[in-house]
């Protein structure tokens, strides 16, 4: 998708680590379900109904709808800007099976046994209660219902070569995730989490994200210039005790370098897992 004008909603806040501002909503544009729901794929078929918790613009939704037509995909997200923005990109695509709301995963607007499928990408890692979450969705499954989800791993994610700092930007991310309450390493620790809230026939994975073409690395770099490195980000973490000035100019130093750097190579890993809730 190309990009769009949205600078007129607010940035980063205290509570959402990435905040709604443009530069961060451009890597969201860049995702879809072929490849970022690709371990949920192969189990879905048309006329199961999806649910995608924490959807955002909704560009992984839309993949999600066209795997299961003519059945219902339903999109909710905590921020309206986001929904607005996932409506208008469904209408873009025209597809009639896909309604999106503003809602909180702790308290979702469906009844009991609704949903055959529940999806969420980099949701859990930004609810601080993730036993809330992951009950409410069991909740709107229907018995025997498949969940899956698909979260970062931060401490194996890598900025290469590091020039001696990239890494610290990647701790830096770390602690203000952490600092809201997220779960920076959710990608590893889901498994955990799902075999307390009860789900069963748990299968984890991992995947990398590659950033490496001239393409790759220039948005990497823009991404990090523009969003991770802006007052907003920049100005929490120092807040947060997660840096410093200096740290930040280091930061931003070292990224103008590895953009020029013929080895630049960066690279996000994620967790991949598929569950089931008990048939009964
Ligand atoms: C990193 S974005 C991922 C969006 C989308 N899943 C994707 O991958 O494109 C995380 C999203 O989770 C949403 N979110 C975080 N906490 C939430 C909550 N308690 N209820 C609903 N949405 C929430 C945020 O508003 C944000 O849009």
């Amino acid at each position: 998708m190309g990009a769009i004008d949205v600078t007129e909603q607010d940035s980063a806040t205290p509570d959402y680590t990435m905040g709604y501002g443009e530069e961060y909503l451009q890597a969201l544009l860049r995702l879809s379900a072929k490849i970022h729901a690709a371990h949920l794929l192969p189990y879905l078929e048309p006329g199961l109904k999806v649910l995608d918790f924490g959807c955002g613009p909704g560009t992984i939704s839309i993949g999600l709808a066209e795997a299961v037509a003519p059945a219902e995909v339903h999109g909710i997200d905590m921020e309206p800007s986001q929904i607005d923005l996932a409506k208008m990109f469904a209408a873009r695509y025209g597809l009639d099976n896909l309604t999106f709301h503003v809602g909180d995963v702790t308290a979702l607007p469906f009844d009991d046994d609704e949903f055959d499928v529940a999806y969420c990408h980099n949701v859990l890692m930004h609810v601080p209660d993730t036993q809330a979450v992951l009950g409410e969705v069991k909740r709107v499954l229907k018995p025997g219902g498949l969940i899956a989800s698909r979260e970062m791993i931060s401490e194996s994610s890598f900025t290469h070569p590091d020039f001696g700092v990239l890494r610290k930007a990647w701790d830096m991310f770390e602690d203000l995730v952490a600092a809201d309450d997220g779960h920076p390493q959710m990608g590893k620790d889901m498994k955990a989490h799902f075999v307390k809230a009860g789900f069963t026939r748990i299968r984890t994975s991992a995947a990398f994200e590659s950033y490496t073409t001239p393409e790759d690395v220039a948005f990497i770099h823009q991404v990090a210039q523009q969003w991770f490195l802006s007052p907003e980000i920049t100005e929490a973490a120092i807040k947060y005790g997660a840096a410093t000035r200096e740290l930040c100019d280091a930061i931003g130093t070292a990224y103008d370098r590895w953009k020029d750097h013929p080895g630049a190579f960066a690279a996000i890993a994620e967790g991949e897992l598929v569950a089931w809730k008990p048939a009964c």
